[in-house]
């Protein structure tokens, strides 16, 4: 019996639950949420697609009562305010830092094993918040942040390619950020062909671009941030510690010297399985691109240094 549950069941929140459920990835799937009556409406809602859809895992939702969510395998925690179109994930940190805190406090009372998967921005320094403040190993506290930058980076690779997205790949290290994360082109290739033979200079660099700003450009249309990417992105990551699938997914994972970093949490890429963080995979950066990850690195410690002016850390 696996269990997962899903604390904030705004849209990122429900869309995660609902992915979880439908392509049965957990036999169980609980969303917690402080608003009354949400997780419970969203369940029952989600419940009744079960027919209509062909899947027979088990929804719950409840308001604020972790009991529910005893025993879980998994809790992915995407509670607080999204951003709002112009602002950046950075400004969300004085409301979410004690969110995310309180909400990792009650998970453990109830599920003291659980990995934690955290969704909530700014998301790298929310990760290190998570691991800090529950002391944690470090394999059981993982940020989302890549994997949704990654699907974004292949995505428009494959707008601009032409050809169909599953068939590319990519991935995106470094900061949640709009201006920190970092689309790995050297690495990205559609079936083993670099990118960088298949698209001119200038259509490589705007894929890079549009990819950075891919969350801002959603929060410009949409009036909040996106959630069926970013809820899909988490449900991907739970599917792989799950299932042990020991995918390599980039995530933002807390690092002790790889890629010349420590005491941070930012996306590398992952050895994802059963025990949450199996590896971080030493991907050898080039100079360039180390010295990308490396301002990167000092832009999020700049976020966490927040932490502590604000006393939550
Ligand atoms: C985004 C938010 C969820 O990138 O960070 O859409």
């Amino acid at each position: 019996m696996s269990k997962v549950t899903v604390v904030g069941a705004g849209n990122v929140g429900a869309t995660c639950a609902n992915v979880l459920a439908f392509k049965e990835i957990a036999d169980e799937v609980v969303m917690l949420d402080v608003k009354e009556g949400v997780s419970e409406g969203k369940a029952l809602d989600m419940i009744q697609t079960a027919t209509l859809l062909g899947f027979d895992s088990k929804i719950v939702g409840c308001t604020n009562d972790y009991a529910q969510t005893a025993n879980s395998d998994v809790v992915v925690i995407t509670s607080g305010i999204p951003r709002k179109p112009g602002m950046t994930r950075e400004e969300l940190i004085g409301v979410n830092a004690g969110i995310v805190k309180t909400v990792a406090d009650n998970i453990l009372k109830y599920s003291p094993n659980a990995i934690i998967v955290v969704v909530s921005n700014p998301m790298d320094t929310m990760t290190y918040l998570a691991l800090k403040a529950t002391g944690l190993p470090k394999n059981k506290v993982i940020g989302m942040g890549g994997a949704l930058d990654s699907s974004r980076f292949k995505c428009y690779l494959s707008k601009a390619l032409d050809v169909n997205p599953t068939e590319v790949e990519g991935m995106v290290i470094g900061g949640h950020g709009d201006t920190t994360m970092i689309p790995l082109t050297r690495f990205a290739n559609y079936k083993g062909r670099a990118v960088a033979d298949l698209l001119s200079k200038e259509a490589l660099d705007k894929v890079v671009a549009d990819t950075m700003v891919g969350g801002a450009t959603l929060t410009g249309l949409l009036g909040t941030s996106a959630w069926y990417a970013p809820g899909a992105a988490a449900a991907y990551l739970v599917e792989s510690i799950i299932h042990n699938q020991k995918k390599i997914i980039p995530c933002c994972a807390f690092l002790e010297g790889e890629y010349g970093q420590e005491d941070i949490c930012i996306g590398v890429p992952c050895l994802i399985g059963k025990n949450g963080i199996e590896a971080v995979v030493d991907y050898k950066l080039n100079a360039e691109e180390a010295a990308l990850f490396e301002k990167s690195a000092a832009a999020v410690r700049k976020t966490n240094s927040v932490l502590k002016e604000i006393n939550v850390l």
